[in-house]
């Protein structure tokens, strides 16, 4: 890793204001429906514990816009945090201002100060310097271990590394090493699983792993686009009719490049995007006028499945279909089975794909799952991440 980590520095004694991202999503009734996030930063959370440093953890949740709206509150995050590490936490009222000074100020070491939604604060989006500032002078020292928000130049992800000695904890040395190395130096044959509705969200990731992958399969809703660009009639699949001349373009690019790009051969396709919808399965160049793509169908399934299982490398961004519906949840789950039973090293990125993962109970046998989904996505884009490019270099 290039940039220096909190395993390079001195932390004994010091006020360490660690970002951890800690978005996860919550039930209706506030409690935390996947505390996947809050589990990835606990190595981090500890060494500085178990190293003499006095820990302020501070995230966003959710999207307040710069408004105090008490359902984003990191209350219920800071009761799991110290239910898991069995520490006290105390949660700020705020992430700055006079009280939080203070509360900071008399942070011993060994605990824990969890500072309130950073997005209670519109500064923050904004990279505002003064509030990046005022963030800063809360401590000595700057921890940055929110994979998931590394994608973001706010505030508390870029512009504080600019007051402070700012080194990476390790969420984001693993994060980086492992996707890092997988399009790097993969074990061969390197196959790329792309889902998910839109072409426009994946042009940059497609771009970019053409020039890595030996197989790029494509699923989900953006393969319809690719169909039209073959001259398949589509009925009333999703299309991304801005990007059809691109999708062209992105077929012939994997042709002269010698990557093997992948596209379902049949579907199961419904009257109506709903649960309920009426459906069956037809092969990829017989749609019926009026219908809908929903999911990858039987031999597709089987047919990617082979992929994965004499793959090297599998990274799988994307669900497969219409996933939130039980009758099109097949193709996604097909992929998540055979990433769990590949000896493939496996990586998975977005929040859809991992928790099919999570939700079928494979977690365990994937080598890596990423707590990014944007940032995934920029990472296998190839693009600068603001959050890592603001740490000192080693
Ligand atoms: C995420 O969930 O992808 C990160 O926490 C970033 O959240 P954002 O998309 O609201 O910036």
């Amino acid at each position: 890793m290039a940039k220096k980590t909190i395993q390079d520095v001195e932390v004994k004694g010091l006020k360490v204001l660690a970002r951890v991202d800690y978005n996860v999503p919550l039930n209706e009734d506030g409690s935390i429906s996947d505390e996947t996030r809050i589990v990835a930063s606990l190595p981090t959370v500890k060494y500085l514990l178990d190293n003499g440093a006095k820990v302020i953890l501070c995230s966003h949740l959710g999207r307040p816009k710069g408004e105090r709206k008490m359902e984003f509150s990191l209350a219920p995050v800071a009761k799991r945090l110290a239910e898991l590490l069995n520490v006290k936490v105390t949660l700020a009222p705020d992430c700055i201002g006079e009280e939080v000074e203070k509360m900071a100020a008399e942070l011993q070491a060994g605990e824990i100060l969890l500072l309130e939604n950073l997005r209670f604060h519109k500064e923050e989006e904004k990279n505002d310097p003064e509030f990046a500032k005022k963030l800063a002078s809360l401590a000595e020292l700057y921890v940055s271990d929110a994979f998931g928000t590394v994608h973001r130049a706010h505030a508390s992800t870029a512009g504080v590394a600019e007051y402070l000695p700012a080194v990476a904890g390790f969420l984001i040395g693993k994060e980086l090493s492992v996707m890092g190395e997988a399009l790097e130096n993969p074990v061969r044959p390197l196959v790329a699983i792309l889902g998910g509705a839109k072409v426009k969200d994946k042009i940059g990731v497609i771009t970019n792993l053409l020039n890595k992958c030996d197989t790029l399969i494509i699923g989900g809703g953006m393969a319809y686009t690719f169909y039209k660009a073959k001259g398949y009639e589509i009925g009333d699949s999703l299309l991304d009719e801005a990007n059809l001349g691109l999708a062209k373009e992105l077929m012939e690019t994997a042709k002269a490049k010698g990557v093997n790009m992948v596209l379902p051969v049949d579907n199961v396709i419904a009257t109506d995007f709903a649960a309920d919808a009426e459906y069956k399965q037809v092969p990829a160049d017989q749609f019926i006028p009026g219908w809908q793509g929903m999911d990858i169908g039987d031999k597709t399934r089987e047919m990617f499945a082979e992929i994965v299982k004499s793959a090297g490398t599998v990274i799988w961004n994307g669900p497969m279909g219409v996933f939130e519906f039980p009758n099109f949840e097949k193709g996604t789950e097909a992929i998540a089975e055979a990433c769990a039973e590949s000896n493939a090293i496996t990586i998975v990125g977005g929040g859809d794909s991992a928790s099919a993962i999570t939700k079928l109970g494979y977690a365990d046998k994937i080598t890596h799952i990423s707590t990014g989904g944007g940032a995934s996505l920029e990472f296998l884009e190839g693009k600068t991440l603001p959050g890592v490019a603001a740490l000192n270099d080693k």
